[in-house]
């Protein structure tokens, strides 16, 4: 088991803290990062929540030096790629089939030491919902529960001390292609390098950090300020699980 209690904070504001500490990462320095943290980062974006607990996505870990090279040309050569410690990819389902949703729904009866019919109202449901979206949704949808368990990892990094640059800037066909990713049914979608700071050569790491001001970020609302809207609820439950 690994020790997951070796950085524990007592503050209770510590999570603000972490993520006013962090930022995008624009020059790193090489040096590695310890195992147990990576494994830390690793796990939390592991327990991230996830639509119906499919967790769509996966994450593949590089530090090959060669390899990184490689990545660094698709991503708009963006120095963090080779300068990190690890580069996080994370990638997404292509579609929901129902050999991938029954494999997980399967995983998580023999867990729980449940029948597999148990899901079966639920598997139907959503894959018939599913279905009438198509597939370029369905890797939308499988691509957004990535970020999820990205955002899980950033802020795990923060936790940790440990420096990370969330990025898009890459060509996704490229990286699939170059990883191999169609084959087995997945798609990258974002990027995230470990490393740490090369303070001197970074312009972000003394910039003010810049947020939308708290009083148009979060908003309020009451029936009052809600449409009156004329047609009727959609006649599907969710809850057959425990209809069951
Ligand atoms: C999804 C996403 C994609 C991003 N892509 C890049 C990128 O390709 N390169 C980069 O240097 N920063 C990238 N950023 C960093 C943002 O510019 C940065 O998070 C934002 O300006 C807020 O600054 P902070 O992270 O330093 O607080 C990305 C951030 C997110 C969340």
């Amino acid at each position: 088991m690994i020790d997951y209690t070796f950085e524990k904070k007592t503050n209770i504001m510590s999570l603000l803290e972490d993520l006013q500490w962090r930022y995008a990462t624009k020059k790193m320095n090489g040096a590695k990062i310890p195992q147990e943290k990576l494994d830390y980062i690793l796990e939390a974006a592991r327990m991230s929540p996830s639509s119906s607990g499919l967790q769509p996505y996966k994450i593949i870990v590089v530090s090959d030096p060669a390899l990184l090279e490689k990545i660094k040309g698709i991503a708009y050569n963006q120095t963090q790629i080779t300068d990190c410690s690890h580069l996080l990819i994370f990638a997404a389902w292509d579609g929901y089939s129902d050999e991938r949703v029954s494999e997980v729904f399967n995983y998580m009866m023999d867990e729980r030491g449940l029948p597999h019919s148990k899901m079966d109202a639920y598997k139907q449901t959503i894959l018939a919902l599913y279905e009438t979206k198509g597939t370029e949704w369905q890797a939308h949808h499988a691509a957004k529960q990535s970020y999820i368990a990205f955002a899980m990892a950033i802020a795990a990094a923060a936790e940790q001390k440990v420096d990370a640059t969330p990025i898009e800037g890459f060509i996704p066909e490229k990286l699939d292609e170059l990883l191999k990713l169609k084959e087995s049914g997945y798609h990258s979608t974002v990027l995230l390098p470990l490393g740490y700071r090369e303070a001197e050569q970074d312009w972000l790491v003394n910039m003010k950090k810049v947020r939308t001001p708290k009083d148009i970020f979060v908003t309020e609302m009451t029936i009052a300020d809600a449409a009156d809207l004329q047609e009727a609820p959609v006649n599907v439950s969710l809850d057959s699980f425990t209809q069951k």
